[in-house]
């Protein structure tokens, strides 16, 4: 596994939650501050609870990556039920004829990340329906030998495995963000309104 690939890409998973966070307005803006990554301003939220559930699941995730086992992830926000309301959808992508010398240093990756970054924040007025107690939750999918090594981590005790119920609700709207290339993977993103 390309340990580029892996580290870019929890990177920008962690930028990535925490500007759905603001953006969806799960909690008060109040307990965010501004950071500068991609050249563009991004909102990371510093309250050590959420903190510390972003931080488990990046770790999970982390395991995925190495492994090469990530097949999606999802970052719901959910009614005060935990009833996912709107899922933003990451689905990774192998690339098996991926070149290791191309965008070796990233720059169309980052502009990449950046443009994901300007677009999630274009789409603010659409989240802006949300219930007052709303909540979220990140949903991993996964091969099973990695949930064994998940479960089986002490780091990762805490993570909560559940096996996919397939019968999930479809989405009414689905949006296009955008397609991302990090190294020899392409990670589709989108929106799901259900
Ligand atoms: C895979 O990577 C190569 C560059 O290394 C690129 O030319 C090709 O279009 C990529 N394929 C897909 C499906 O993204
Ligand atoms: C949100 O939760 C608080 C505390 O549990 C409750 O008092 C309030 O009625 C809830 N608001 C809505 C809109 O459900
Ligand atoms: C993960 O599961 C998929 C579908 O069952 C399978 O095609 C793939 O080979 C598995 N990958 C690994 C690394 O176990
Ligand atoms: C599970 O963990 C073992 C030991 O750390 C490692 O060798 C193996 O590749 C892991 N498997 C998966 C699918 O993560």
């Amino acid at each position: 596994m390309d340990p580029c690939f892996v580290d870019v890409t929890l990177e920008f998973l962690a930028v990535a939650f925490h500007s759905i966070l603001f953006y969806t307005r799960i909690y008060h803006e109040n307990i965010f501050e501004m950071r500068r990554k991609y050249n563009f301003v991004v909102y990371h939220c510093f309250h050590p609870e959420v903190n510390r559930y972003i931080d488990m699941c990046l770790k999970s995730i982390a395991e995925c990556l190495k492994s090469d086992t990530m097949q999606r992830i999802e970052f719901a926000t959910t009614d005060e039920e935990y009833k996912p309301l709107i899922k933003f959808v990451f689905d990774f992508e192998k690339n098996f004829t991926f070149d290791d010398t191309s965008d070796a240093y990233l720059i169309n990756c980052e502009q990449n990340l950046r443009a994901f970054c300007l677009k999630l924040s274009s789409m603010v007025h659409r989240f802006v329906n949300l219930p007052e107690n709303k909540s979220f939750t990140i949903f991993i999918h996964t091969n099973e030998s990695t949930v064994v090594n998940i479960s089986t981590n002490p780091d990762l005790e805490e993570f909560p495995l559940v096996e996919v119920d397939f019968k999930q609700k479809e989405a009414e709207t689905i949006i296009p963000i955008r397609r991302l290339t990090i190294r020899n993977h392409n990670i589709d993103t989108y929106i799901e309104f259900i």
